[in-house]
């Protein structure tokens, strides 16, 4: 089943999300549906958060992207309670999007190399080096489970320049195709 997107403005998306443990109520059913969001809405990650709960739970499929980005190749990943931490060396600026934040796309600076902890959906442990675009996205998505968002990584210019389209998404005129849901209304 689909799940509506919660988009940029809706205070779920500042929050910091919750570890959660194997008596986590139909992670099996909430893990499908993520990916099937995922997908419906062309993305290669999708944060608990973005579907309205602050739980640490992310998922990936970064295959769509591999032609370029050969590390990203077959790496379908569901992501449980992760960990990053971050390598010392290079930093890498790209073009970076999100489906909670609909029709926009900032190039943001982020580390290029990380140590990866995790638990998958047996809630087996997991630890890896992850490099490159791969390592983007899966920065970009635990990012979510800390309230944050890539636009807190540019440059207060750039998002004074995203203001009107930022304030679009937040008030709702913003068109996107694929379900969502909006901030809440401000009362007058
Ligand atoms: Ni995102």
């Amino acid at each position: 089943m689909k799940l509506p997107v919660y988009l940029y403005g809706h205070p779920v998306l500042r929050r910091k999300s919750e570890t959660i443990n194997s008596d986590y109520p139909e992670l099996k059913k909430l893990l499908d549906d993520m990916f099937e969001t995922m997908y419906a809405s062309e993305g290669v990650g999708l944060a608990a958060p973005q579907i309205g709960r602050n739980d640490r739970i992310v998922v990936i499929d970064a295959d769509p992207v591999s032609e370029n980005n050969p590390e990203c190749a077959g790496r379908k990943m569901v992501l449980i309670n992760p960990v990053v931490e971050i390598l010392d060396g290079e930093k890498i600026t790209r073009g970076e999007g999100c489906l909670s934040l609909p029709g926009l796309s900032e190039n943001v600076t982020r580390i290029e190399h990380i140590k990866l902890q995790w638990e998958d959906e047996n809630f087996t442990k997991h630890e890896e080096i992850i490099s490159g675009f791969l390592a983007r996205i899966v920065q970009h998505e635990c990012d979510h489970l800390e309230g944050k968002l890539y636009i807190d990584h540019i440059s207060p210019i750039r998002k004074q320049l995203i203001r009107t389209k930022l304030n679009n998404i937040i008030s709702g005129k913003t068109r996107c195709d694929y379900a969502v849901r909006y901030a809440p209304k401000k009362k007058k």
